[in-house]
């Protein structure tokens, strides 16, 4: 059964294992732990928990920035992805922000990082490109494509 909760700066120790496995390197797209208890010290930074178990499978960071709410990143064991756990922490992250009255969820998505199509099935939709955002570890650029979610 899989549990989704609030977590905060101490369970950073248990995502960082779902964070080094579910990240393609090529792209230096995942944090160190040290720049996710960093980015949790930030006022109104949320972190969404999925466990199996009592051991993290997934997670996802976001936080409000000015007037909007931002995915800052999501990830799944890649050994449990496709069995509906990302679904299960995008709802608790809306959750949350209805609860606060929020009304939109934003996010930029490396074009070609197939997270794209499941933020699309997740009622995302394009407002944006950022052209040459991302540089990857081999020095290659990579636009970010920017999503919102309306709720
Ligand atoms: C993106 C990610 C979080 C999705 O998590 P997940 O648990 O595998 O997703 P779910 O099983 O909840 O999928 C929900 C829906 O999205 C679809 N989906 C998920 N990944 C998909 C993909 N790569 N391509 C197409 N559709 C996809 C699923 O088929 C499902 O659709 P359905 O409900 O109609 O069957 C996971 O693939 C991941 O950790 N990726 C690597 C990290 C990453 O790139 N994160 C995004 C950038 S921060």
């Amino acid at each position: 059964m899989i549990e989704i909760t609030e977590g905060d700066a101490r369970d950073i120790a248990a995502i960082m294992p779902v964070m080094q496995k579910a990240f393609d390197p090529e792209y230096g797209e995942s944090w160190t732990a040290a720049q996710c208890i960093s980015t949790l010290s930030i006022p109104n930074t949320r972190l969404v928990m999925a466990r199996r178990n009592e051991t993290a499978v997934g997670f996802a960071i976001s936080r409000w920035v000015l007037d909007q709410e931002e995915l800052l990143m999501i990830g799944v064991s890649p050994d449990i992805q496709g069995a509906g756990i990302g679904r299960s922490i995008i709802g608790e992250v809306v959750r949350n922000l209805k609860k606060a009255h929020r009304e939109i969820l934003f996010l930029e998505v490396r074009d070609g990082n197939p997270a794209y199509f499941f933020y699309q099935k997740m009622g995302f939709t394009v407002s944006g490109r950022r052209k040459n955002y991302y540089r990857g570890l081999t020095g290659a650029y990579h636009d970010a494509i920017t999503m919102a979610y309306i709720f």
